[in-house]
């Protein structure tokens, strides 16, 4: 079957019948796989954090710094969930003391990835076990991201010290998965300020990262004396014009988690367009190229945005009525992308590699981690893998 999803032009994917019962034994074996690797990483990792990425199929460990630390806070908790088994929960806990002084001292927090870092390893840790002391951290983190905040242009700025000139009036579209712990700050002490920034900022993002045909800027800098929009370019993508395969993901999933808290449907809107810019420029085993204009060439793929667009589309999916005519084709492609990757790029307990989903790209331009497991991409397979198989409350 051939569908066409209207909007960004659509979609015109090929679907062929997946056979949902193999399915179903694929992600049962993936789900096994994944809980070894997490249970022999414990261990491994021995109270130290996994770099950004594996070299070599091996993450060097490090302290709680980086932007990509609450990925194994993450994955810890998503196993927990799967198991019941107290080996995976006492893990995680063991990281929110860790993740309590780093915000108290101030250690590496001059960024926007303060939503990703507190959501993953203290808001959870608050949802899923009551943990007062790791929503005490989570607050304080929602404080220092707040204050990222710059009123003028009504944007969050993602990177560097606030004194940069560099880096003032720069948002990101990475930002969007940032906003849940602001929102959820709001939701926690009543306090509007944390929700009304998240807010704007997303607001800004759709007007400006957004561009018309439903591609994304990788980032794009505001005047922060006058408000005034200034010009986006790229950090991470093949070109400022291109369209960055990882951030147009972050943009389908984050859009969502907005609209999760907000209620506004324009942002799910947008979100479905930006996945139809995504789902229109896979190649034929439904795994994306590092960047969308990279289509029909062998540059390497990035697993990692794959799996963040499964994650997004299965809330795009939850996210639209049962009415809505696209809804069944999203879940599908979602499964189809899935299957890829479990086949395809899921690393085999045989192999020598700590790291859970191989070839995802990091930053190709300085060479950092391309063709490598990611923590992030890591999470995202666990979490698209458990939204599938059982049922799941957010962390964001
Ligand atoms: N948020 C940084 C990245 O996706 O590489």
């Amino acid at each position: 079957m051939t569908i066409t999803i209207a909007k960004e032009k659509l979609l015109t994917v090929e679907l062929n019948q997946l056979d949902k019962i193999a399915l179903r034994q694929q992600l049962e074996n993936a789900r096994q796989q994944v809980l070894r690797k997490i249970a022999r990483n414990i261990p491994k990792f021995d109270g130290k954090f996994p770099a950004e990425t594996c070299e070599n199929g091996h993450y060097a460990l490090t302290d709680n710094v980086e932007w990509t630390t609450s990925f194994w806070s993450g994955q810890l908790w998503l196993a927990w969930e799967m198991t019941g088994d107290d080996k995976f929960r006492q893990a995680a806990e063991k990281h929110i003391t860790s993740f309590g002084s780093r915000i108290a001292n101030r250690i590496d927090t001059a960024t926007h990835d303060l939503g990703f870092l507190y959501t993953l390893s203290c808001v959870s840790a608050w949802r899923l076990t009551g943990n007062r002391e790791a929503r005490g951290f989570a607050l304080l983190a929602a404080d220092a991201l707040l204050e990222r905040f710059n009123p003028q242009s009504g944007i969050i700025q993602a990177w560097g010290d606030l004194c940069d000139p560099e880096q003032a009036g720069r948002m990101i579209i990475d930002c969007n998965m940032n906003l849940p712990l602001l929102y959820w700050a709001t939701q926690q002490t009543g306090d509007a300020r944390y929700a009304e920034a998240a807010c704007t900022h997303a607001h800004q993002a759709a007007k400006y990262i957004v561009r018309p045909d439903a591609s994304t800027y990788h980032t794009y800098y505001m005047d922060t004396v006058s408000g005034a929009p200034r010009f986006g370019n790229t950090h991470q993508g093949y070109a400022d014009d291109s369209c960055w395969s990882r951030g147009q993901a972050w943009g389908i999933y984050g859009f969502l988690l907005s609209y999760r808290y907000t209620g506004n449907k324009d942002q799910v809107e947008l979100s479905r367009r930006l996945a139809h810019y995504f789902l229109n420029r896979l190649p034929e085993d439904d795994v994306c190229h590092w960047d969308l204009a990279l289509l029909g060439t062998d540059q390497a793929r990035d697993s990692s945005a794959a799996a963040i667009a499964v994650c997004g589309l299965l809330d795009l999916v939850t996210a639209l009525p049962a009415s809505d005519a696209s809804r069944a084709c999203y879940e599908e492609i979602a499964l189809r992308i899935m299957a890829s990757l479990t086949a395809n790029y899921l690393a085999g307990d045989e192999e020598d590699c700590d790291g859970l989903l191989k070839h995802s790209v990091y930053h190709m331009a300085s060479g950092k981690g391309v063709d490598q497991c990611s923590s992030w991409g890591d999470y995202f397979y666990v979490e698209a893998l458990v939204r599938l198989t059982q049922s799941w409350q957010p962390y964001w």
